[in-house]
């Protein structure tokens, strides 16, 4: 018996832990290890090989992930899939530990619909936007290059008068947003669940502006698609000059923290302990006060992330 592992969508400090637990641990339960490389194209090309120890050293400590991952659109079609049904079928592969969001999770429900193949995905994600879930794997990593990043913003903007609009990653979620408002102290938040609402804001910071504040930080969800308005308002109502700094990809990239390696062990020594023991395995791991359940695909993909609601009053603090 084998059992596979693969990345999908996009990447996330903290799968080359889970990579490497995989392939420790499965060799300690005498199960033979496969790595899929580059996602799904890669399972659709018979990108498969099988894991020796050798493949994994040495990639604890480092951000993105050694077997690549992709979005694919060829996987929306049936040939592919079966496709990739046959690969896995001659790797006398049975179970695969799927790192990614909800889009390839979405795609493995399909899958395991029309093929016989067991799966459990692991939350994988920087946006922690997966529903059942309260934390994804690389959100913490993500969380820790944004405060750097805007500690250091924060040092440019008081040294010169300035405000400053931050944009984060999250996709549609603001998760990273909020978060990243509370903890670097910004005076402005705006994400895509949450009406932004300028006239007690504004009111108040011009009054404080008045009373000798020099600089604004204002965190901006990408997902709002308002930063440009943003800038645009603070320059003009608030009289700040006022300048965007757009965060993009670095936010996925670094080593992953001591959280992201700890919990990359954990989700995947239970994603493997499910496979071994179930034999129609449909399910994503999921992480709740401190307690790893298994949750339907189905219900994770059918439903949508909703922020905690003390993040969403976090967010009323504010103005
Ligand atoms: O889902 C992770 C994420 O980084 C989002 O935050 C962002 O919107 C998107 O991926 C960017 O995608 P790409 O890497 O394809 O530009």
């Amino acid at each position: 018996m084998a059992f596979a592992i693969m990345c999908s969508g996009g990447d996330a400090p903290g799968m080359n832990p889970a990579i490497k637990k995989f392939v420790d641990y499965t060799y300690k339960l005498g199960i033979e290890a496969y790595l899929i490389y580059d996602g799904l194209e890669g399972l659709i090309d018979d990108k498969i090989k099988k894991a020796t120890h050798k493949d994994v050293a040495g990639i604890l400590h480092m951000g993105g992930t050694i077997i690549r991952s992709s979005r694919s659109k060829r996987f929306f079609e049936y040939e592919y899939r079966k496709k990739a049904f046959e690969n896995l079928q001659s790797h006398d592969i049975r179970g695969v530990v799927v790192l990614g969001g909800d889009g390839s999770f979405r795609a493995m429900d399909k899958f395991s619909s029309e093929f016989d193949i067991n799966f459990v995905g692991v939350p994988s994600t920087i946006d922690n936007d997966i529903h059942g879930t309260e934390y994804c794997l690389g959100v913490d990593t993500a969380l820790n290059v944004i405060r750097d990043a805007l500690d250091k913003i924060r040092d440019t903007a008081t040294s010169f008068n300035r405000a400053f609009v931050v944009e984060v990653m999250g996709r549609d979620c603001g998760y990273l947003a909020i978060v990243s408002a509370m903890i670097s102290g910004a005076e402005i938040c705006v994400i895509p669940e949450v009406e932004f609402q300028r006239e007690n804001l504004e009111k108040r910071l011009a009054r404080e502006i008045k009373d000798g504040r020099n600089y604004i930080l204002a965190i901006v969800s990408e997902g709002s698609k308002k930063t440009s308005e943003i800038h645009q308002w603070i320059q003009d109502k608030l009289g700040l000059e006022t300048r965007v700094s757009i965060l993009g990809h670095i936010q996925r990239g670094g080593n992953p923290t001591v959280y992201d390696r700890m919990m990359a062990f954990d989700f995947t020594i239970n994603a493997i302990d499910y496979l071994t023991s179930h034999n129609d395995s449909n399910k994503v791991v999921v992480y709740n006060k401190g307690e790893f359940k298994f949750m339907e695909i189905e219900e994770v993909v059918s439903n949508k992330y909703e922020l905690p609601q003390h993040y969403l009053n976090a967010i009323n603090y504010l103005d």
